[in-house]
């Protein structure tokens, strides 16, 4: 998460940041084992000696814990067009322990890389040590917490700290590298390392090049050989000793609240900073914003998705296209599940971001729009040696528009003229001619008639000129294109624009051609033949399709029947000549003989285009045979229905629910013996506590879920008040009982991480016994953004606490959170899953647990008072084979009340939701955590902060989209039983 301090810091900084710095020289570490697999010069990358746009996106293979659905996501990305997939790896969740690495089940790395390969991306690996990602602990482990010192620079005891995880993550990356067969061709040590603090918490001008030392140090002695690059969180020159620098950028913001109005204007400095910095590398955007965090009490991402919309994408990415940007990964792309306490205070369980594929691996619209750019980038190889010679701006009269200009370097013949409202967060529509640079000399587009270059509000587009399409050579195109393909001798071009619009293309030839429309209104092409190019003008409606005699077909379509063409191959060397309308998704594309053979994902009758070359006699969906017929224009057509089958989904209103409280200790007669005793007096913590013995969480192991705190006393007599002074994270809440009375609770808003409170006792007997217990939420381990910060050893417990009236004297305090702390008892879902509530210390949430004896009650009849209470039912799914049926776990919430919910689906803590805050009501649960053929457990624990009590408004299974196809099987992630847990509390 970016947080404040680093809004100022960048503020502070932006102006200073396009100054480069000296590169430190002499630091760089010698790789080791030379490799050309992966190569750059000052302009892109080379894979296998070939130019490369490396287009990627970033997904977190932590925050999916189902290794079958990796391909599907991963297939979603191939089809965008993009090469790439960019992931970080988080330290704390694969040692929970220090010195104990789990890269087991659901862990396992492998499964993911085999699957990039599979769907035919590379990967980029970014496994910190730190990596922010809005994750607990900024990926840091809660153990190190007692590791003193600064963190994220020399500091030996630091250093000590995460040699090992970089050696043991380091061998895995290393293996997986594309010059040992694998798909990783680029990787990254730390993220953002930008910012830099002093002890005293003083800001520090100065990076610590030492450490980068040593983390490229410990890259190479684990046999990580292709490059490195960094991620500045601006274009600052911190980190330049990698072998490709590179930075990040969020250009429009994270003010869901007022999606669009609150855009900034778009930057123009990019590509001139990047080269001050950086002149010998690819300009290389690490994370470009592919959505938005949101915190506690936030608008929710369907109202972040309107601030990073289409729209977004249509000005931004654009944007980013005209800083000659040569690596650009998308952040996020799929944002996932904050799953078993993941996330950092600043974020709740959904992970959604927004992005273009949501939590529930559904496609927004924004995929679409990606997609027709990334697909039309594939296919123009000399935007890779192409910079911005010119940026003009209209400022004064007429539209307020931006063009830049690129000029191809080495090619010497292209433009690309990159063209956008200056003020794209304004509501104007333009319309306006276009000056540009062709070989036949300066133009002013469009030519014919009285037409104008539209340009809608909020919107972008990319010009070219001299542009060769195979063997056409495209004088102009005022038409965006798609892409083009050159099938069997004939050259397909795919060209777009907004419904309604005029549109024009410029074609050099010397002969006359015969312009024969197939499909549409010819009435809405006009076109003007001299002895040296065609041009023709069209008014784009749904779709055109025009022969320019027999080696040309152009298709002039809108914007939204733009997005149903799908490219499977959009490499240039035609291997797969294959373009398909239609359908939701294209997963795959092969010939089998004379079978192309097509794969992927329908949501009602579809009628396929296909665009191949004659050898393909017949085709398949799915497996299934799709009849065809011929079309005017020499393709094929056949109408595909499609079956998405009725399930029988449960209501969890009619189910039997058991329930227990989960409260015991706040009866008189809870024995805590076996509890923690928090008898530390000292602690490596930098705030030091007021208390007698340190109450801080992390100091006994404990890091996630919810913490419970006893101290016993024995009463001088007189105790009339308790105070105290307790942390727990953004939006956390507490309770606080005397013996078996309820003193009270701060129910928690999205801000306060902290809190003073006051309970009054009823006066306590003199040498009577009494114990303080506080349930408490820990929100997640704060993140640590600057290097040198100890922020996320932000404490979890209590910094202080007094009595009034009289002071009793303390017996000892005890403390537990997850069963075993760092020595956590579940390996197959990791330590972060489990919280500190009695249900789930002792196994409770488990499936395969005997309730039999508990008593029935539901959470919607709920709990009657203040305290925790925690049910369990049991349901079973049918969901067929070759449907995607993503499928989610709903709350009502018409009435707002002080109550939260913890969820776990088959033991797998799959979401917190907190009634009065929110904003998540809705949580999807991934087939492979939800069992789709057979039974499932569903425990939640009730904590009600009220004196009223809580029950749930309701709770549904919500089917949410419907599709036939998906990616296959999907097998359920590992979901141990039940067993007795004979050291459990
Ligand atoms: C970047 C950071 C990412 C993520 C992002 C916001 O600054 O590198 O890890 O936190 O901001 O989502």
């Amino acid at each position: 998460m970016v947080s404040f301090s680093k809004i100022a810091l960048f503020a502070a900084v932006a102006q200073a940041a396009v100054i480069p710095q000296e590169s430190p020289t002499g630091l760089k570490v010698k790789r080791s084992g030379d490799q050309d697999i992966v190569t750059w010069d000052k302009y892109s990358f080379f894979v296998n000696g070939e130019r490369v746009l490396i287009y990627s996106g970033e997904v977190h293979p932590f925050r999916n814990p189902v290794q079958d659905l990796h391909l599907d996501v991963l297939q979603k990305i191939k089809a965008l067009g993009f090469n790439a997939v960019s992931i970080y790896v988080h330290w704390g969740v694969v040692e929970y322990e220090r010195g104990k690495f789990n890269w087991d089940g659901v862990f396992n790395l492998q499964p993911f890389f085999d699957a990039a390969k599979a769907a035919g991306l590379w990967v980029i690996a970014r496994p910190g040590p730190y990596i922010n990602a809005e994750s607990a602990g900024g990926g840091l482990p809660g153990w190190g917490a007692r590791v003193e010192g600064q963190w994220r620079n020399s500091n030996a005891n630091y250093t000590a700290a995460w040699q090992p995880y970089i050696n043991s993550v380091g061998k895995i990356i290393a293996k997986n590298q594309i010059t040992n067969g694998g798909p990783i061709i680029i990787a990254q040590p730390e993220n953002e390392y930008s910012g830099f603090m002093n002890p005293d918490g003083t800001l520090n001008p100065q990076e610590d090049l030492e450490y980068e030392r040593l983390l490229l140090e410990a890259f190479d002695e684990a046999g990580i050989v292709v490059p490195t690059v960094s991620n500045d969180a601006w274009i600052g020159g911190h980190f330049t000793s990698v072998d490709v620098y590179g930075y990040d950028n969020y250009p429009a913001g994270f003010d869901c609240a007022n999606p669009i109005s609150s855009w900034p204007d778009p930057p123009d400095y990019f590509y001139a900073a990047h080269r001050d910095v950086a002149p010998n590398t690819p300009n290389s955007i690490l994370e470009y914003q592919g959505g938005a965090f949101d915190p506690w009490g936030g608008a929710g991402f369907e109202q972040c998705y309107k601030l990073i919309g289409p729209e977004m994408v249509r000005v931004y990415y654009k944007n980013a296209y005209a800083s000659a940007t040569h690596l650009l990964n998308i952040y996020m792309i799929f944002g996932g599940t904050n799953w078993g306490h993941l996330t950092n205070p600043g974020g709740y369980s959904s992970y959604d971001y927004a992005a273009a594929i949501a939590e529930d691996r559904t496609l927004r619209e924004k995929y679409y729009e990606i997609k027709l750019q990334a697909n039309f980038l594939m296919v123009s190889p000399a935007y890779l040696t192409s910079v911005p010679v010119n940026v003009q701006k209209f400022p004064t009269s007429g539209p307020n528009i931006t063009i830049t200009e690129l000029w191809d370097e080495v090619g010497e013949k292209q433009r690309f003229y990159i063209i956008r409202q200056s003020k794209p967060s304004e509501n104007t529509n333009s319309a306006f001619k276009v000056d540009i640079e062709t070989s036949a000399g300066q133009l002013t587009v469009p030519q014919l008639g009285n037409a104008a270059f539209s340009l809608p509000a909020h919107d972008s587009k990319i010009l070219v000129t001299d542009y060769p399409a195979g063997p056409v050579d495209i004088l102009y195109s005022t038409l965006e294109i798609l892409t083009w393909k050159v099938i069997d001798g004939k050259t397909v071009l795919l060209l777009y624009a907004n419904t309604g619009e005029s549109g024009e293309i410029s074609v050099l030839t010397n002969t006359a051609r015969k312009v024969d429309v197939r499909r549409g209104k010819s009435n809405t092409v006009t076109f003007k033949q001299t002895s040296s190019s065609l041009t023709l003008q069209f008014v784009v409606g749904h779709e055109t399709v025009v022969a320019l005699d027999d080696d040309i077909l152009l298709y002039v379509v809108d914007r939204v029947n733009a997005y149903n063409f799908w490219v499977p191959d959009v490499n240039l060397k035609d291997d797969l000549p294959v373009i398909i309308k239609g359908g939701y998704l294209l997963r795959t594309a092969k010939f089998s003989g004379n079978t192309l053979a097509l794969t992927g994902d329908t949501n009602g009758t579809t009628v396929f285009e296909v665009i191949a070359p004659k050898k393909a006699q017949a085709y398949t969906w799915n497996g299934k045979r799709i009849d065809t017929d011929l079309t005017r224009h020499g393709t094929q057509e056949g109408r595909y229905r499609t079956t998405t089958p009725r399930v029988d989904i449960p209501d969890l209103a009619r189910l039997k629910w058991k329930y227990i409280n989960t409260l015991p200790e706040v009866s008189n007669s809870y024995d805590d013996s076996n509890w923690v005793t928090a008898d530390h007096t000292s602690t490596t913590n930098k705030i030091k506590p007021l208390t007698p013995v340190v109450l801080y969480a992390s100091d006994y192991g404990f890091h996630s879920g919810n913490i419970l705190w006893r101290g016993h006393f024995t009463a001088a007599g007189g105790e009339s008040e308790f105070n105290l002074s307790i942390q727990g994270g953004n939006a956390f809440a507490y309770s606080v009982w005397d013996n078996d009375k309820y003193l009270g609770s701060f129910t928690g808003a999205p801000a306060p991480s902290a809190h003073n409170g006051t309970y009054t006792l009823s006066s306590w007997a003199k040498d009577s016994n009494h114990v303080i217990t506080i349930l408490q939420d820990h929100m997640g381990l704060e993140q640590n953004w600057f290097g040198g910060e100890e922020n996320f050893k932000s404490f979890r417990g209590l910094s202080d606490y007094s009595f009034g009236g009289a002071n009793p004297t303390l017996k000892h305090w005890k403390l537990t959170g997850n069963l075993g702390g760092e020595k956590f008892v579940d390996w197959a879902r990791g330590g972060y899953n489990e919280g500190g509530l009695f249900a789930i210390r002792k196994g409770y949430h488990l499936p395969g647990f005997d309730d039999s004896k508990w008593a029935s009650k539901s959470p919607l009849k709920g709990i009657s008072g203040p305290g925790a209470e925690f049910y369990r039912t049991t349901f079973n799914l049918n969901i067929p084979d070759g449907v995607d049926y993503p499928i989610s776990i709903d709350f009502g919430n018409k009435v707002k009340e002080s109550y939260r919910v913890e969820i776990y689906v088959n033991g797998w803590q799959f979401g917190k939701y907190i009634d009065d805050i929110g904003p998540q009501t809705s949580f999807p649960i991934p087939q492979g955590i939800l069992n789709y053929k057979g039974e499932n457990t569903l425990a939640l624990s009730l904590w009600s902060l009220e004196d009223g009590g809580a029950a749930l408004e309701s709770i549904d299974l919500v089917v949410r989209n419907k599709v036939e196809g998906g990616v296959g099987a999907v097998k359920n992630s590992p979901a141990p039983n039940y067993t007795v847990r004979p050291s459990s509390y």
